[in-house]
């Protein structure tokens, strides 16, 4: 038998949890809601856009649920934004307009680009002012996505909904024959997140929210809570974003189906890797592939949300801990209905595409890095005002430069978090996972990436391709409570 949300708090407050913590976490779910169909974001194609878009960003109502309005933020509709899709090898101009009443930054997560064309803290976009960045796109084929940086108020904006997807696209992807078309094989998923009471949108504020990072008790898609969508009954694509402030998502089928995992922050993989299983933290994006040929309808689903602070730790141990305690099974995220017309066997390519390995014996330095947590803010102190997250020690200054790096070196940065799994983001560069808790990196950190949860600690060989000689790179943790309260550095090439 499946308990309720509520028993489970009951049980966390016996352990001795704390019930403040699991109270802020279990948030009560909603009644349940109607299914709804799955919101697709508007794609908007770069090259049949004359290589330039527009993007506005601006504050509207948003229906999560129909007839009931909350207050949101999106670029060109009031809340996420559309996908972009760009193309190896072109210039693309994007007039990014700000309509808010705050400055707004629009950060291209996981673009190869020179810094001052990131996006981050230091391109701040004032109201009413238009920013005209052209990126150079030369680099794989992948999903990467783009969302608000605003130091202080990341969390805010990207919760309201300043979030959507950076699609890039080439040749050799395009050879391969996946399934492509938008919006009906080739599915773009962001998943979050969000608190809501009485079907309206709030905001969660306190030492809470900060410590644990904002969470909430429904998970959207895209926008959309409660969502369904049909499929067609053949091998098909999902692309996933997280783009939830904190939470991690660890993703299976209701029928444990097997599926394909093809691609990682950086692009395709050398070859898909057959899994059940997958998690996602903030900021990590995988494409999967999902045979629906059987024509069953199968839910995809999310194992609890587990990641807490140090005294919640007990309940850190994952799904099978919260399930075999407390009997909190699994949540669904979305509903597939597939669709078969003409039933055709889906292949999967064997191989993907070939990846030029970096040799870790070309690094030429060796960083560490220890992500931590203050606790005054848990005393009732400072919480909030800044500066009770710290890399190496230290809060994030906007004005200190924390590290210097050759362009086109190639070092090994050794990261660490205390008290709870932090999702790690090191900006305009790729990454392959060396090694994590002093031994062999996991199955899940395969790939070229840029976001990688840590705790233990984990080697990254991290290769300095884009100049930041103008403006700084962030390095941070992608919770972004974590990120807007000083979990974050910034680093410069020579
Ligand atoms: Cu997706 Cu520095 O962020
Ligand atoms: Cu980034
Ligand atoms: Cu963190």
């Amino acid at each position: 038998m499946k308990l309720s949300r509520r028993s489970l708090l009951a049980g966390a407050a016996v352990i001795g949890a704390g019930a403040v913590v699991a109270r802020s976490l279990w948030h009560a779910p909603e009644a349940p809601a109607e299914p709804q169909a799955l919101r697709i974001p508007d794609l908007l194609d770069a090259r049949r856009q004359g290589h330039s878009v527009a993007l506005q960003v601006q504050a509207g109502n948003t229906e999560f649920y129909p007839g009931r309005a909350s207050r949101t933020l999106g670029y060109n509709g009031s809340y996420l934004g559309p996908t972009l899709r760009v193309h190896r090898g072109d210039d693309v101009e994007i007039a990014v307009t700000n309509t808010l009443k705050e400055d707004t930054t629009v950060h291209w997560h996981g673009l190869l680009i020179p810094a001052e064309l990131d996006g981050g803290p230091h391109q701040l976009i004032r109201p009413g002012a238009t920013w005209r960045p052209r990126l150079p796109i030369r680099q794989a084929a992948a999903t990467l996505f783009y969302h608000s940086h605003v130091h202080e108020r990341s969390g805010v904006q990207v919760y309201s909904g300043l979030a959507g997807l950076l699609l890039v696209s080439d040749d050799e992807e395009r050879a391969l024959g996946l399934p492509s078309e938008y919006g009906v094989d080739d599915l773009p998923l962001v998943l979050q997140d969000r608190q809501f009471e009485d079907s309206r949108l709030v905001l969660p504020e306190g030492m809470m929210a900060i410590m644990q990072g904002r969470r909430g008790n429904t998970t959207l898609v895209n926008g959309t809570p409660n969502a369904v969508t049909r499929v067609p009954g053949r091998l098909v694509r999902l692309r996933f974003v997280n783009g939830s402030n904190a939470r991690i998502f660890d993703l299976s089928f209701g029928d444990q189906r097997a599926f394909h995992w093809i691609a990682s922050e950086g692009g395709l993989l050398e070859e898909p890797i057959e899994v059940r299983s997958l998690t996602l933290a903030p900021g990590e994006r995988v494409e999967i592939l999902v045979d629906f040929a059987n024509g069953r309808p199968v839910a995809l689903e999310t194992a609890p949300d587990t990641n807490l602070p140090m005294m919640m730790g007990p309940m850190a141990r994952g799904r099978n801990f919260a399930t075999e305690i407390f009997g909190v099974g699994d949540e669904v995220v979305l509903r597939f209905e597939p669709v078969v017309s003409d039933p055709r066997p889906g292949v999967v390519p064997g191989r993907l595409i070939a990846r030029q390995r970096v040799d870790a014996s070309q690094a030429t330095r060796r960083r560490r890095f220890v992500l931590s947590m203050g606790m005054g803010g848990m005393m009732g102190g400072r919480m909030g005002s800044g500066g009770d997250m710290f890399i190496n020690g230290r809060p994030f200054e906007m004005d200190r430069i924390d590290e210097r790096a050759p362009l086109g070196d190639t070092e090994i940065w050794e990261i660490s978090g205390e008290m709870m799994s932090h999702p790690v983001h090191i900006h305009g560069v790729q990454f392959e996972v060396l090694s994590r808790d002093g031994g062999k990196p996991t199955l899940r950190d395969a790939g070229v990436r840029d976001t990688v949860p840590v705790r233990g600690p984990v080697e990254l060989l991290v290769r300095f391709t884009q100049s930041a000689i103008k403006a700084p790179f962030m390095y941070h943790c992608h919770i972004l409570e974590h990120e807007d309260n000083g979990m974050m550095g910034q680093f410069v090439t020579t």
